[in-house]
């Protein structure tokens, strides 16, 4: 097996992949763009989700990336050898071209050939089949005739084998799953029948179905390969560390934070020290997926990711405190320094944004340190008076006053064997806020865009928006966010002061202009620097990495993009880099009005827009 750094395990993922015929595409924010039901990006195919259902890609039918996600329903779990809130998945997908054969036999040739990874500590799971889908012995047969043998080869049922969809509908399909054998001795059975003991490192789904609204499976159009690697699972397996905190990468942030800690007076009590290693993995984790949220434009709040992110900074100055470490404000942005150090090369986001990740956790350190003594002095008190329940009333009570955040609460409860009135909370915080917290919380659960006509609309208009402000107010304006739901879009842009009620109603003027126009809306496919020629607006520079941007030089890997052009032969009204799916006619918007114009933060100003009265069902443009 050989010995590779995580950033060698990044570098020859892609290389492989580009080597067998895949465009490198750049990873996508982990703030999804136009998609309203989820908050976080917590697979590679969230972006690709109208390609898996046949949009055609500037890339092609094979894409690889490396795809930054957040998955805090593991939360919970994090601090164990291999669970994290954030992490790289290395993902490889066919739209429509190879199926399970190809994925297999790349798959076993990476982890065997490339890796080096032995067979014999290896092992696989297919779907065991059901009324749905039947038993994937296609996938089984593929790699017994790789070489896995027999006993190797478990087979799973839906909760376990199954992949998708992310939300209520969409594309997802039976998987194959990859393991690395991490228990005691020589390797035993399969993930079937030694659960614990084997580690999943990667998975290939066969995304053939779409769900749909009443339950049942189609077969999609397309058959689509979607695969999703562990980067720090498997850059710990070939490193030989025990946990994914110990690989290169991730070592000197644990090894700073465990040497802040006086441990030596805990030395000797082995439940002290697991408790210790717990804690400080957990302020690695979560000060990283806050680095990182950070650097993708959130700020902590309580709504939506902000709240999530202030939840995870909370935490982590919690786990702080328990290791006997000051945090009043500058535990956290020292901590983010180094996890800059080790992550910035792969990552220039983080590295250009140090300063925002600096002043923002350091600002909410200050803020949550401040009461956090009292917080929990007060939590004493009501702990006190409790009978089993903590009242609603009193969980909202510490969120409102001392900002702890329900979790927190929750989790210095079960410390002490008490139950929270859940219910109580929710209703107690629904009353003072109109935003409920339970609002979040259930789109985050949720599944992907539905596409649907109301959120292609919206995009579209998105676009029209855009550049109506780089008419009225400027070129200065450049797109610095955009959230789409069913409802409206937002949309935030630089500029630095309050726009006037004229400038307002100009924009929004000139975007029923374009909509009246009813202008034919396209796409073309060209290079960035192709679309930076023609003058297309986009917000390329921040989202091409640099390790997309090193893997795309070269003939066969330059990379596509689309570029959808808003306009007639006379006027070019807006010309701008993006995945699509857009309307096929202005007119489709039917009337676009403004609804709010406010400071998002400095420098940057936010509208919220509407359109109303275009038709129910849509067409979608297409390429010339
Ligand atoms: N989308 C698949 C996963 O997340 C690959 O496991």
């Amino acid at each position: 097996m050989k010995f590779l750094s995580t950033d060698e395990v990044r570098q020859a993922y892609l290389d492989f992949f580009a080597e067998n015929g895949h465009t490198v595409i750049p990873g996508a924010s982990l703030i999804p763009e136009n998609d309203p039901t989820v908050l976080f990006t917590t697979a590679g195919m969230h972006p690709l989700v109208p390609y898996l259902l046949g949009e055609k890609h500037p890339g092609g039918k094979r894409l690889c990336d490396v795809q930054r996600c957040i998955r805090t329903q593991d939360i919970d779990e994090v601090g164990d050898s291999s669970h994290l809130t954030m992490f790289e998945m290395l993902g490889n997908w066919s739209l429509g071209d190879y199926f399970k054969e190809g994925a297999i036999q790349m798959s076993y040739e990476f982890l065997t050939g490339v890796l080096g990874i032995p067979v014999n500590m290896l092992a696989v799971t297919c779907f065991e089949g059901d009324s749905d889908a039947p038993k994937d012995e296609e996938s089984a047969g593929y790699w017994k005739k790789m070489g896995i043998p027999e006993e190797r080869i478990g087979f799973l049922p839906k909760a376990k084998n199954w992949w998708g969809p992310a939300g209520k509908t969409g594309p997802c399909g039976p998987d194959t799953e990859m393991f690395y054998w991490v228990g005691q001795g020589e390797p035993q059975g399969n993930p079937a029948t030694h659960d614990k003991e084997w580690m999943e490192i990667w998975n290939d789904v066969f995304m053939q179905y779409n769900k749909k609204e009443d339950g049942t499976f189609e077969p999609l159009a397309q058959q689509n390969v979607d695969t999703g690697m562990g980067l720090e699972r498997v850059a710990a397996v070939l490193q030989g560390a025990q946990t994914v905190y110990e690989t290169d990468r991730m070592k000197p942030i644990l090894d700073h934070v465990l040497a802040l800690s006086p441990r030596e007076r805990m030395q000797g009590n082995h439940e002290m020290e697991t408790g210790i290693i717990r804690h400080a993995r957990i302020i690695v984790d979560h000060l990283k997926a806050a680095s990182f949220i950070i650097g993708d434009g959130i700020v902590p709040g309580n709504v939506d990711q902000g709240y999530v992110l202030r939840r995870i900074i909370r935490r982590a100055i919690r786990s702080a405190r328990q290791l006997q470490i000051e945090a009043t404000g500058s535990f956290t942005p020292a901590i983010a320094d180094i996890i800059i150090e080790q992550y910035g090369a792969a990552y220039p986001l983080i590295a250009s944004h140090s300063k925002q990740i600096r002043d923002a956790l350091a600002h909410e350190e200050q803020q949550f340190g401040r009461t956090l003594t009292e917080g929990i002095k007060q939590f004493e008190r009501v702990a006190a008076g409790a009978s089993g329940t903590i009242s609603g009333i009193d969980a909202f009570h510490l969120y409102d006053t001392y900002g702890f955040p329900l979790e927190l609460t929750m989790e210095l409860a079960a410390e002490r064997k008490l139950h929270i009135d859940e219910a109580g909370f929710a209703s107690a915080f629904a009353e003072h806020q109109k935003l409920s917290r339970a609002g979040s919380e259930k789109r985050f659960a949720g599944g992907l865009a539905d596409h649907s006509a109301e959120t292609t609309k919206l995009h579209t208009a998105t676009h029209l928006l855009n550049a109506a402000l780089r008419k009225v107010l400027g070129t200065h304006i450049w797109q610095k966010g955009s959230n789409i739901t069913t409802e409206r879009l937002r949309f935030d842009f630089s500029h630095e002061s309050k726009m006037t009620p004229e400038q307002i109603q100009k924009v929004e003027d000139l975007v029923n202009w374009a909509i009246q126009k009813n202008f034919p809306v396209s796409y073309h496919v060209t290079t960035v620097e192709g679309a930076k020629k023609e003058d297309a607006i986009g917000v390329f520079e921040e989202k091409y990495d640099q390790i997309t941007q090193q893997k795309a030089e070269g003939p066969e890997r330059s990379r596509g993009v689309k570029v959808y052009v808003m306009g007639d032969k006379e006027i070019t009204f807006s010309k701008e880099i993006c995945g699509g799916p857009h309307v096929g006619r202005t007119g489709m918007l039917g009337s676009f009005k403004i609804q709010k114009e406010e400071s998002s933060s400095s420098g940057i100003r936010r509208i919220k827009a509407v359109v109303e009265g275009g038709p129910v069902e849509i067409e979608v443009a297409g390429e010339v």
